[in-house]
């Protein structure tokens, strides 16, 4: 009864959590998240089921998260921003189409992505670094400011949880 007790406490904790992170992503990132061209994000998927709207946004959490985890001082809306917009590249890259895409994805998506966000929305210099410099070290050159360090880790960490969904999907599909 008391162990029932505990995980019902830790659950609504967790919960209380998430709501507080996600009503951060929406007072520093509203214009962004409600724009009709941040939507069209939907339409593509990042890893699995997930699509690139849905996993902007558990960056963007996830790196409130961490900053508040270890106490880092940061400019939040800036975190919030450019973790919201760093994979706004606007394409399927799983799609036989973009096929020389794919395969340079990861090493163009970044660039590609900071052009359409500065087309679209006003960015600082902290928002455009966190684009731009997303996938290090796979691009060579790392974040200039902390927001940038903290989104890499926190893009790295949501694709893993992403990954790691689809293998245990693929497991279980196998064993029926
Ligand atoms: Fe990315
Ligand atoms: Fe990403």
């Amino acid at each position: 009864m008391k162990k029932q007790k505990v995980q019902r406490n830790r659950r609504i904790t967790k919960m209380d959590r998430s709501r507080d992170l996600s009503r951060l992503v929406y007072l520093y990132g509203n214009d962004i998240v409600k724009s009709p061209s941040f939507h069209k994000t939907k339409e593509h998927i990042q890893h699995g089921t997930i699509t690139v709207h849905q996993h902007c946004k558990d960056v963007a959490k996830c790196s409130l998260a961490i900053s508040k985890t270890f106490r880092i001082k940061c400019d939040q809306r800036a975190l919030v921003r450019g973790a919201l917009l760093h994979d706004y590249f606007l394409y399927d890259w799983h799609d036989k189409d973009h096929r020389e895409i794919k395969n340079l994805h990861g090493f163009y998506h970044p660039g590609i992505a900071l052009k359409n966000a500065q087309e679209h929305y006003d960015l600082t210099d902290i928002e455009r670094d966190i684009i731009h410099k997303h996938m290090w070290p796979l691009t060579i050159v790392p974040p200039k400011y902390r927001e940038g360090w903290i989104v890499t880790m926190a893009d790295k960490y949501c694709s893993l949880l992403e990954t790691v969904r689809i293998r245990r999907g693929r497991k279980r599909g196998i064993s029926k």
